[in-house]
């Protein structure tokens, strides 16, 4: 049984020892970012800055309440607003690697920016033990650089902090739990963030549309879950595809693109079973989509494949 007190208590006392200048954290608003934030912010106070990124490709709401949550727990925070430099590399890109590539570097890049402006010398990151253990020791550092999106230079000459690298997912969790850090029980969210949920071009219309998408299937399938009408999955969301199909509103033909609502069940993200979501939830989110997103949705489809043969994510 894990100590929460005692290791809040020693963490933030061993971080203070360690930490004898600047440090900084790209805070995505993900459990492991946070809270290794809310230690070290604990730890050396104003000498501590969070960066949080918007790409413009988040889930609704989502930085409005990195802020809220950072802010609440006194950590010097800055958002940085990158939505046009994201969106404009972004034009005409469709392959996933490439995406993942451009938004990889673009973050990079900002966090380089930020980190010289600030003065770092430490590199705050939310690595947990199953990072390193799953992938040698030889790639430790670079692993979860940066939210997972791809590694961050050698050439930064900062020194590496993981406060969370001996706990589990379920131990980070409970650390969350205990410092009142509200992202506890929050699924988990990749990287590249919304432009893996985009299949083909990742324009303002197009985050615009799996936005509302996702928004409107974690709402539902939380209901749900919380009435008991189904287990919780451990990933749900919706992806956008750019198909076009032919519909009918009225008496009037319609030609509109396709949502695919995705959700599993899973452990760890290795593998996955496709959630079997009773057909009243499908049938709720599905007519909210084309009735809330009728201009540009008239199907919405459910991805019934595992992983393997499938990924979790479409992209
Ligand atoms: P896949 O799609 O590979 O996803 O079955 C497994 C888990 O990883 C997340 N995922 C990513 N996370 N950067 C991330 O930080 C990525 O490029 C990325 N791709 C997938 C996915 O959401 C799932 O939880």
């Amino acid at each position: 049984m894990m100590n929460l007190q005692k290791f809040t208590e020693e963490s933030v006392e061993e971080l203070r020892s360690k930490i004898d200048g600047k440090a900084i954290i790209a805070c995505s608003g993900g459990v492991d970012s946070t809270v290794s934030a809310a230690l070290v912010g604990k730890a050396i106070g104003k000498r501590f800055l969070a960066i949080y990124v918007n790409s413009g490709m988040m889930r609704e709401n989502e930085s409005e309440m990195v802020k809220e949550i950072l802010t609440r727990m006194g950590i010097n925070f800055k958002m940085v607003d990158a939505e046009d430099e994201f969106l404009d590399a972004l034009k005409g890109v469709i392959d996933p690697e490439e995406k993942r590539k451009i938004i990889g570097e673009r973050f990079i890049r900002i966090f380089e920016r930020e980190a010289r402006d600030f003065e770092a010398e430490y590199l705050v990151q939310g690595t947990i033990a199953p990072d390193w253990i799953e992938s040698g020791d030889d790639v430790r550092d670079t692993i979860k650089s940066h939210h997972n999106v791809g590694g961050l230079p050698e050439d930064m000459h900062l020194t590496l902090v993981e406060p969370l690298r001996d706990l589990y997912k379920d131990e980070v969790r409970k650390v969350a739990r205990y410092l009142g850090v509200d992202v506890s029980e929050r699924q988990p969210f990749p990287g590249p963030a919304l432009a893996i949920r985009i299949i083909g071009e990742v324009t303002r219309e197009s985050v615009e549309i799996v936005r509302k998408a996702c928004r409107i299937a974690e709402e539902e399938i939380e209901k749900a879950a919380s009435e008991g009408m189904m287990e919780m999955p451990w990933q749900y969301f919706a992806v956008f595809l750019p198909v076009m199909s032919v519909g009918v509103h009225g008496d009037r033909r319609v030609y509109g693109g396709t949502v695919a609502i995705r959700a599993v069940k899973s452990v760890d993200g290795m593998s996955a079973t496709y959630s079997k979501i009773p057909h009243e939830v499908l049938d709720v989110i599905s007519q909210r989509i084309t009735n809330e997103m009728k201009d540009w949705v008239n199907r919405v489809v459910y991805d019934i494949t595992n992983k393997p043969p499938s990924t979790i994510e479409w992209e």
